[in-house]
């Protein structure tokens, strides 16, 4: 492994898996080791499904790569049984290559349509590898830890202590929420709390974010780890698990976010034909 820089901060066991197949990797001696990680949490269907192996191939031959001023119907179908399995009816997504840019842009999104500046997430949730991922210092990130307030029992804070009171909900433009934190352990925060969360941040005009990055794709038994506690987001990021290891992530919006994103003029651009039009990268009809 001389060319590659190895960022993953993990040491390196294996350097020759030569193929997989559902949760089986096998080096170049025949050896078969099983994937207790799925890739990274990614292949929850299996390595080289057969059905998603299938329509990657059937899909190359035809279109692989949209541009600025065409795309292909295949886009919008798939967007719209995304939007099915969120539960948003009339929203919108868009697709993008990793779970980092989803957040990022749910985020920029709840930015843009919220007038508060601040949000809410906690302690312990992981974005990605960059963008807000590495501002989470920012002074418009409150940053609340659950499992070490002075109500906290084994199960996490109970919303009862003083730190929780002490959470400015009037100033909350999102909270985003990660259900089953990924950062060194998996835990799942309770029900209780998450409630109450939601509860104050719609009372005061804020917006839900879940990062479904790691709990999509049906990782917990539902479709998305939301779905454990009794919410409705705004804003869903989804990655890993929703392209089975190929490198897709999404983010998708209820009809009301859609809406009014669209009246910031953020996710609906319209360029000017004259400057489409013939401009580098454009598409000429024969
Ligand atoms: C909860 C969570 N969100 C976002 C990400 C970022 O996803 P990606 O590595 O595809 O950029 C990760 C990656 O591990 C994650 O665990």
């Amino acid at each position: 492994m001389e060319n590659i820089i190895w960022s993953t901060g993990h040491s390196l066991l294996l350097d020759h898996i030569v193929r997989a197949e559902n949760c089986y990797l096998y080096d170049r001696d025949g050896r078969r080791y099983t994937d207790m990680e799925s890739g990274v949490w990614c292949t929850g269907i299996g390595h080289c499904h057969p059905a998603v192996n299938r329509a990657i191939r059937d899909q190359s031959d035809k279109i692989f790569q949209s541009g600025f001023n065409y795309i292909s119907p295949i886009v919008e179908k798939a967007a719209l049984r995304v939007l099915e399995i969120a539960g948003f009816p009339g929203g919108k997504c868009v697709f993008l290559c990793s779970g980092s840019e989803a957040v990022e842009f749910g985020v920029r999104i709840g930015a843009v349509v919220s007038d508060k500046p601040a949000r809410l997430t906690f302690a312990d949730s992981y974005f990605g590898a960059y963008g807000q991922a590495t501002h989470k210092q920012d002074p418009d990130w409150i940053r609340y830890n659950w499992l070490d307030c002075s109500c906290s029992g084994s199960g996490g804070c109970r919303a009862t202590c003083k730190e929780f009171a002490a959470i400015p909900f009037g100033e909350i433009g999102l909270f985003l929420f990660e259900p089953g934190s990924s950062s060194g352990l998996v835990r799942f925060p309770s029900t209780g709390l998450i409630e109450k969360v939601c509860a104050k941040v719609i009372e005061n005009g804020g917006l839900l974010m879940v990062n479904e990055v790691t709990t999509g794709a049906g990782r917990t038994g539902k479709w998305f780890g939301f779905e454990h506690y009794g919410i409705r987001p705004d804003i869903i990021a989804m990655g890993k698990g929703i392209g089975n290891g190929y490198p897709v992530s999404v983010t998708a919006v209820s009809e009301q976010v859609a809406g009014r994103a669209g009246q910031e003029q953020y996710a609906v651009r319209t360029i000017p034909p004259e400057r489409s039009s013939g401009c580098f990268g454009g598409a000429v009809r024969y």
